[in-house]
């Protein structure tokens, strides 16, 4: 089974946030990406739980809230109240994660812990067998439209082997800078969702967009059954 297209409504135009949303359903979404932002942990503001419930309101679609907000924990009920299905935080400004990761799963979410760019693989060992998946940054959080830092691809096919020889069912989310030129390679490390947020709503076409990384997606996996 090859990755799903996880379109990040960052870059959609929120005056039409409904319509773009079904855009991006009509185009082959898997889930709906909603960044949250607290211009502490990162430098911009932007979504809480009032438009997170505006989304479940207009989606059957999974909705993954990405948190990148200090002191999350204060925030988990609201979101899952508003209709998160998929919460993450990030290891980066969590004291106590595995209360955090059972906090969330306690809720009725899947629980996501997520690794900016920068922190190693290694803070996850302890957490892996717990967490619900694995969100690896590829730009550093804040901002849609960046550019992939391409080490991000080795770290995540460090993180698939390990997660393949623990025998687990964790899957791994990847989140920054996805293109339609360099899907190919994201897909390759084998992830299980990709993130877009600029490459579909930055071009005015977000049904067609989704659909061209989706069709990309299915050629790619279609290449690897025949090998
Ligand atoms: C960055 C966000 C990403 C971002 C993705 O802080 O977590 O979800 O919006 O947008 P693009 O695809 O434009 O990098
Ligand atoms: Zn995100």
């Amino acid at each position: 089974m090859g990755a799903v297209i996880a379109p990040s409504i960052l870059s959609a135009d929120f005056a039409r946030l409904g319509a773009e949303i079904k855009d991006v359903e009509a185009g082959g979404a898997a889930l709906i990406h909603v960044d949250v932002m607290d211009g502490h942990f990162v430098p911009n503001i932007t979504i809480g739980p009032a438009v997170t419930r505006a989304v479940r309101r207009v989606t059957q679609l999974p909705v993954d809230c990405h948190l990148m907000i200090e002191e999350p924990d204060r925030y988990l009920a609201a979101f899952v109240e508003a209709g998160a299905d998929m919460i993450s935080v990030h290891v980066e400004v969590v004291h106590h994660l595995e209360r955090t990761v059972a906090a969330i799963k306690e809720l009725g979410a899947k629980a996501g812990v997520v690794l900016t760019p920068a922190t190693p693989l290694e803070t996850l060992s302890e957490i892996l067998p717990v967490a619900d998946f694995v969100l690896l940054m590829s730009v550093n959080p804040g901002f849609g439209g960046q550019t992939l830092i391409p080490s991000v691809l080795d770290k995540g096919k460090r993180l698939r082997a390990w997660i393949d020889r623990l025998g687990l069912a964790t899957r791994i989310e990847i989140d920054g800078g996805v293109t339609l030129q360099n899907i190919d390679e994201v897909a390759a490390v084998g992830v299980d969702m990709i993130v877009a947020g600029s490459a579909i709503f930055g071009a005015g076409d977000p049904r067609g967009a989704t659909a061209a990384l989706v069709k990309k997606l299915a050629a790619i996996a279609e290449q690897g059954n025949r090998v």
